[in-house]
């Protein structure tokens, strides 16, 4: 079980980063409230806030990238779904012992200071899921 105590966000993988910002930015009727390169994860984002959710545009930083070949191969659109949780370590620990699959293993660093681990979509129904475990809420271990 992942018991998450909320939606992070939700990723959206895009060809043109800038011009899916000003899209969302009429969309929306704001501002994005961050911008950053993840060199780690190939991929460059910008994120707008949502209540206490953020929607994530997703650029691709070159073709052979995660979010690269996923538009490669699905073309523009929504790429996965972020849940909040309290502690990472914990909420893996407890997947695992449940059989789920995981795409990682360990905790590894996201944008905005936040740790992050993906779960396999053969174990979801089809839906890439994130799961985030804010900077704020880190656990000293
Ligand atoms: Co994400």
């Amino acid at each position: 079980v992942i018991e998450p105590s909320g939606i992070d966000h939700v990723g959206i993988a895009v060809t043109d980063l800038e011009a899916s910002v000003e899209r969302y930015r009429g969309l929306l009727g704001r501002e994005p409230v961050h911008r950053e390169r993840v060199e780690s994860q190939g991929v460059e984002e910008a994120l707008f806030a949502v209540g206490g959710s953020y929607v994530q545009l997703l650029g691709a930083l070159g073709p052979d990238t995660p979010v690269g070949r996923f538009l490669a191969s699905r073309g523009p659109g929504m790429h996965h779904l972020a849940y909040r949780v309290d502690d990472l370590v914990v909420a893996l620990e407890r997947l695992r012992d449940d059989g789920v699959r995981l795409i990682d293993a360990e905790p590894r660093p996201g944008s905005r200071g936040t740790l992050i681990a993906f779960v396999h979509p053969a174990s979801t129904g089809g839906v890439l899921i994130e799961l985030v475990q804010e900077a704020t809420s880190a656990t000293r271990r």
